[in-house]
């Protein structure tokens, strides 16, 4: 790879840390706007706003950057694409409208019907008189209340009863963010499951599906707490085993990628289903547009082969030339560390000890998520300061590695879930068990007098 190649990452959060991380490792040279202290490291940091368009196209312009890659789904959303794409310049990322299958809940179930994609059924309402006559008239059961827009993950109510939905309906109306989001109110069938994400690349023909993960939403240990943008995650998850992923990409993915070309809306970029694997099969409970955070960071940790060449072939549109990407053996998890208060309001400023003695351990990355550069110091910046990811040989070896990093760091109000990665574990163990008895039974059926019939 010639040491010119100049990309730019759009974004400052553990995510886009990652990605310059791995660009930069792919032999890249790498700009980050606006990036963050972890960042500085890498790449160099641009001190433009993620969602000043118009900004980011002059430092691409004046720059010569080769590819940029978009982060998060704000930019997306607003049309970064579009306008650098109608500029001459290579970007990787879905346009504005097809970002619309994260930014919109409405037009993902359109789409998702039209490629016969399983989900949960719903109903949608254009106000909230007319969501809540719809909830008095139902039966009485578990649903899901979604705003339309995006909401800042604010948007989505999981409830028990029909109070508890019409009081998310109240809410929804009521509260001004919301309320702008709610272009209209989703009533869904609540799912039950184990919630997995499975992302894939996509030049809008060819896709290539990556290694299954779990994120860890709920603020504290044993899914408790509000939802956050994510406590922790890993890769890959025993909850998908190649026949799932398989299934889920054939029954899925695909089905998506083509009703998004049939709907004349191509999809460029990277297409992140979240899934709940019910006991009909895997369903989609949400698309993101965009690498998950913190998702990307251990993929990322995995990922052995060159992430420029993927994005390079996809914005190309020639991914179906392009090899396979290949990963590291064993597993990968991130622990994401954050300041006291996170998900609500958060202080900021406090001195960040023992960042290096962490990132001495050997197979540990920090990447950093909302730290900057004050008097010297690293501090933190923000609600999820660090993303403290490590890989290991097996899963819970990665996991011994990532909290032995995480215990290295240090600042004041500093907290993190201590069990990220324990619902895989548990998963492993319940595996091996089954596999230990169905090693047994053939014996046991060879003597059967009876062959079983079915
Ligand atoms: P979303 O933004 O649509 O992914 O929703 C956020 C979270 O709400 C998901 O990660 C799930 O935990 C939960 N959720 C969303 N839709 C459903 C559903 N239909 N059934 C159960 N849980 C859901
Ligand atoms: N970690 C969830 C997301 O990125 O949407």
């Amino acid at each position: 790879m010639p040491a010119s190649r100049r990309v730019l990452v759009v974004g400052g959060g553990g995510r886009e840390h990652a990605l310059a991380w791995k660009l930069a490792g792919d032999g890249a040279e790498v700009l980050v706007a606006p990036g963050n202290a972890g960042t500085a490291a890498v790449a160099e940091n641009v001190p433009m706003a993620a969602t000043d368009v118009a900004g980011l196209l002059d430092v691409a312009r004046c720059r010569g950057i080769d590819l940029t890659v978009v982060g998060p789904e704000a930019p997306l959303v607003a049309g970064i694409v579009d306008e650098f794409t109608a500029a001459g310049l290579r970007i990787f990322g879905p346009t504005k409208r097809a970002a619309a299958i994260e930014g919109s809940k409405s037009f993902c179930k359109q789409i998702l019907h039209r490629g016969d994609v399983p989900t949960a059924m719903y109903r949608e309402f254009r106000s909230a008189a007319r969501a809540r006559e719809h909830l008095e008239a139902r039966e009485d059961m578990p649903v899901v209340i979604k705003a339309d827009g995006l909401a800042a993950g604010k948007g989505v109510f999981v409830c028990q009863n029909r109070a508890e939905a019409s009081a998310a309906v109240s809410s929804l109306a009521s509260d001004p963010l919301l309320a702008a989001a709610a272009g209209s109110i989703l009533v869904e069938e609540r799912l039950d499951g184990v919630e997995v994400s499975v992302l894939a690349i996509t030049d809008g023909r060819t896709i290539v599906t990556l290694p299954p993960l779990q994120d860890h939403k709920a603020a504290h240990d044993d899914d408790q707490g509000p939802n956050t943008g994510g406590m922790g995650a890993y890769c890959p998850t025993p909850f998908v085993d190649d026949a799932l992923l398989a299934e889920i990409e054939g029954r899925i993915l695909v089905p998506t990628v083509h009703a998004m070309r049939r709907a004349k809306v191509p999809f460029q970029g990277v297409l992140y289903a979240g899934l709940m694997i019910t006991a009909q099969g895997p369903k989609v409970l949400e698309f993101n547009a965009r690498f998950g955070d913190p998702e990307c960071e251990p993929l990322l940790m995995r990922m052995e082969s060159s992430l420029l060449e993927l994005l390079d072939a996809t914005v190309d549109r020639r991914l179906d030339a392009c090899a396979a990407p290949r990963w590291r053996e064993g597993a990968a998890v991130s622990v994401v560390m954050a300041s006291a208060g996170y998900p609500g309001a958060v202080t900021k400023g406090q001195p960040i000890r023992g960042l290096e003695a962490a990132a001495g351990l050997p197979d540990v990355q920090v990447f950093h998520a909302a730290t900057r550069h004050l008097d010297g110091q690293v501090v933190a910046d923000g609600g999820r300061v660090l993303a403290v990811t490590a890989l290991g040989p097996s899963l819970g070896r990665a996991k011994l590695h990532a909290y032995t990093a995480v215990k290295e760091i240090r600042w004041q109000g500093a907290w993190c879930r201590k069990d990220i990665a324990d619902k895989g574990l548990r998963r492993e163990r319940d595996l091996l068990a089954a596999e230990a008895v169905s090693q047994e039974s053939p014996a046991d059926d060879t003597t059967s007098p009876e062959p079983a019939t079915s």
